[in-house]
């Protein structure tokens, strides 16, 4: 059975596509799915779109409609943890809604009807992500502009929150760090749809495993570091990485 390749955004999946072997195209909801072999193994790409809801739908078809073994996303978060810099890579260890708020029913954050506010990943699937992001970030020195005397870029394996919401100014970045750690939860990264996928595969059974490459601080200028990272690097991240998770799958 296949594995689906969920990527962000086109950018990140295009190197995919190109090296995709005895490609098959077609639409369903929606989207694009691109059946075929990248480095000896059966794949399905997709888009999840941006937003927890977005995300889930395509989880769903590929789950549904395609069959799919598991489910391994790729795309760009923005850095929140302390040490957690533009350039490094963030495999996800588990996932977290920070906007999930069913209290006072429900304690903050957790998800009503699975009694618990973190989704896991799967751990030797994320495991053999890590090893990839470890040798990759090693190889490859990824030109996105920083500073010459910028630190080498960083694989850091931890939670991951997903909202609804791109982040974009330091003091809510600050505000939903702080909150979540107040509670034991440290997040390292944010972005907006991982934990929706999480969810799908927790509720159909599938291992899922997630990587985002840091495309910002999700401070006051991630906007203009986000684009600026996805038109030049995050293909580049996404082809090494997923590459890589193949061949030792
Ligand atoms: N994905 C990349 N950067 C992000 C941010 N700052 N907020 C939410 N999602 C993101």
């Amino acid at each position: 059975m296949a594995t689906a390749i969920l990527s962000a955004l086109p950018e990140e999946q295009a190197g995919l596509v190109q090296a995709l072997q005895q490609a098959r195209r077609s639409v369903h909801a929606g989207r694009m799915f691109w059946q075929g072999t990248l480095h000896g193994h059966g794949v399905v790409l997709a888009l999840s779109g941006i937003g927890k809801v977005a995300a889930a739908t395509t989880a769903t078809a590929l789950i549904e409609r395609f069959g799919v073994a598991r489910i391994v996303f790729t795309g760009v978060a923005g850095g929140v943890g302390a040490g957690v810099r533009v350039g490094d890579v963030v495999v996800a260890s588990d996932y977290v809604q920070h906007d999930m708020d069913a209290s006072p029913l429900f304690p903050r954050w957790e998800l009503p009807g699975y009694a618990r506010t973190r989704l896991a990943c799967d751990g030797p699937l994320s495991a053999l992500l890590l090893e990839a992001a470890r040798a990759c970030v090693e190889r490859e020195g990824f030109d996105f502009g920083q500073k010459a005397d910028a630190p080498p870029a960083r694989v850091h394996q931890g939670l991951m929150a997903s909202g609804d919401r791109f982040v974009s100014a330091a003091r809510d970045a600050q505000a939903l760090r702080d909150a979540l750690a107040a509670a034991g939860h440290e997040v390292l990264a944010v972005e907006m749809e991982g934990a929706a996928v999480a969810q799908v595969c927790a509720d159909y059974g599938l291992p899922f495993a997630a990587m985002r490459t840091i495309s910002d601080r999700a401070d006051d200028e991630a906007h203009g570091d986000f684009a600026r990272f996805v038109a030049t690097v995050a293909s580049r991240y996404a082809d090494h990485i997923v590459g890589g998770f193949l061949k030792m799958l």
